[in-house]
C-alpha cells in the first residue's frame, strides 16, 4: 500500500485564503493592514530568498511589510537599532529576524530585543521558555514547528501516548517541535548527530520529524510500517536532468518510504509552505492583540 501524501501546499493555500479574508476584515475595521517587519543581515542567499518569499506571501494576503537589509559586516548596534525601529513602528505588528545572523552578532541579544507583543517567530527566550514549561503557553510559537503540528493534525494523527522521534535539535525546529509534541502528550525522543543506533530508535516511531538538514539521510527501511513522516529538510542537490541543474530533496528517502510509511510530506510542497503560513497566522494574531489594546 502506498502512503498518503500530506499535501502541505494545499493546506497552506487554504489557510492563507482564510488569513486573506481576516486581513481584509482587519483593514476594514482599523483602516490599516496587519504589518510584518523583517531584519536581514548578511549575504546568505537562502536567507535573502526566504525573506523575499515571506514578503511576497504578505503581499498576497494583503499585509504590509518592510525589510531592514544590512550587510554581512553590520554591527550589533545596527541590527538592534533595526529591531528597535520596528518595535516602535505602529504599522508593524510582527517582527522577524532572519537567522542565521553574521558571526559577529550576538543572536540572543537581538532576539531578546524583539518586543514580546511582536515576537511572531516565537524566538524570544521568554516565549521559548513558556513553550517548554508545563501549564504555560507561549504567546507565539515558531513557524516551522507549528506548521509540523498543523500537518499532523490535518493528517488525523493521534499524538496521545504516541512515540514521536525528532531527528535534529536545532533552536529553530528540533527543540521547539519536541516541546510542542511533549505538550501534545506524545512520548518524545530527540535524536542528533551523536545518537547511537538511530535506525533502531526510528523503528519505534509512530511519528518521525526529520529536521537534520542532510539529503535523504533517513532511510525508508528505518521506518515503522504505517508511521507518519514529516520531512522538514530542504536540501539542494545536483540534478543534471533538471534544467536548473539542481533539485530539492528532503531528509528522508521519499520514493521507497512511500511503500512503508502510512503518511508522509513531500519536499518541496510539504512543510515549507506551512512555515510561511504560520508566520502570517502569528502576524495576524499580533495585529489583532495590538489593535485591541489600542
Ligand atoms: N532561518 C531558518 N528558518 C527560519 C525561520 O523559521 N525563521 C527565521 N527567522 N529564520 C530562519
Amino acid at each position: 500500500m502506498s502512503a498518503t501524501i500530506i499535501d502541505g501546499k494545499a493546506i497552506a493555500d487554504r489557510i492563507q485564503a482564510e488569513i486573506a479574508e481576516d486581513a481584509a476584515r482587519f483593514q476594514a475595521q482599523y483602516g490599516y493592514p496587519p504589518g510584518l517587519g523583517a531584519v536581514l543581515a548578511g549575504d546568505n542567499p537562502a536567507s535573502a530568498q526566504y525573506v523575499r518569499m515571506k514578503r511576497r506571501a504578505c503581499e498576497k494576503v494583503g499585509f504590509h511589510s518592510v525589510a531592514h537589509v544590512m550587510t554581512a559586516s553590520s554591527t550589533q548596534d545596527e541590527v538592534e537599532a533595526a529591531v528597535s525601529a520596528l518595535n516602535a513602528d505602529p504599522h508593524i505588528h510582527g517582527i522577524l529576524v532572519q537567522l542565521p545572523l553574521p558571526p559577529q552578532i550576538n543572536e540572543e541579544r537581538v532576539l531578546r530585543a524583539v518586543s514580546l507583543d511582536k515576537d511572531v517567530d516565537g524566538f524570544h527566550p521568554i516565549n521559548i521558555g513558556m513553550l517548554g514549561m508545563k501549564g504555560r503557553e507561549a504567546l507565539f510559537t515558531p513557524a516551522t514547528p507549528t506548521g509540523c503540528m498543523v500537518l499532523l493534525k490535518e493528517a488525523g494523527v493521534n499524538l496521545e501516548g504516541a512515540n514521536a522521534v525528532v531527528i535534529g535539535r536545532s533552536n529553530i525546529v528540533g527543540l521547539p517541535v519536541a516541546l510542542m509534541l511533549m505538550k501534545a502528550n506524545a512520548t518524545v525522543t530527540v535524536c542528533h548527530s551523536r545518537t547511537r543506533d538511530l535506525p533502531a530508535i526510528v523503528r519505534q516511531a509512530d511519528v518521525v520529524i526529520a529536521a537534520i538538514g542532510r539529503p535523504e539521510y533517513v532511510k525508508a527501511d528505518w521506518l515503522k510500517p504505517g508511521a507518519t513522516v514529516i520531512d522538514v529538510g530542504t536540501n539542494r542537490v545536483d540534478d543534471p536532468s533538471d534544467e536548473r541543474g539542481y533539485k530539492f530533496v528532503g531528509d528522508v528517502e521519499f520514493e521507497p518510504a512511500l511503500g512503508i510509511a502510512g503518511a508522509i510530506t513531500k519536499v518541496p510542497g510539504g512543510v515549507g509552505p506551512m512555515t510561511i503560513t504560520m508566520l502570517l497566522h502569528n502576524t495576524l494574531k499580533a495585529a489583532r492583540r495590538i489593535a485591541a489594546a489600542g
